[in-house]
């Protein structure tokens, strides 16, 4: 269930970001445009779209390029985020790109999901991610 800071968002102002971000995805194969819009801990805003290719295992989800936009604007961490589709309705991120987003997440990060607003936990449980990592060579 949501956090109780969900109300702290402006969770129509940042759809709005994914929709306009929406409208640059690259998708001549699948014909099905995602947009993807974040809020990062300093504030900023960042957002993506799927970019295709004619290969096709080479698509990059528009969570690939919010990551990386991510870090070419300053790194930091996502509090918020949300995931349009072609008619702005929400979408769920696909499972790769929920543990792309979990890498970069501030703990009790929110999602807009098709079935309200949850945390990175509820939509990743038990994730492997750095912590992993880190407790596995501390026990060495
Ligand atoms: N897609 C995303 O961009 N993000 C997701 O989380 C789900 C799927 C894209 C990849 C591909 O360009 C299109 O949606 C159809 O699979």
């Amino acid at each position: 269930m949501a956090s109780a800071s969900d109300s702290a968002y402006d969770w129509d102002a940042l759809r709005a970001v994914a929709l306009s971000a929406m409208e640059k995805a690259y998708v001549p194969y699948s014909k099905f445009p995602v947009g993807v819009a974040a809020i990062v801990d300093d504030g900023r805003i960042i957002s993506g779209c799927n970019v295709e290719n004619a290969s096709y295992g080479l698509t990059l989800c528009a969570e690939c390029t919010l990551v990386s936009t991510l870090h070419m604007t300053g790194g930091g961490k996502l509090v918020a985020f949300t995931c349009v589709d072609g008619n702005g309705g929400a979408l769920m991120p696909c499972g790769r790109c929920r543990q792309l987003l979990y890498e970069h997440s501030a703990e009790g990060m929110l999602l807009e999901t098709v079935s309200g607003i949850k945390t990175i936990d509820e939509v990743i449980p038990d994730a492997f991610g750095p912590r992993t990592l880190a407790a596995y060579h501390n026990a060495e």
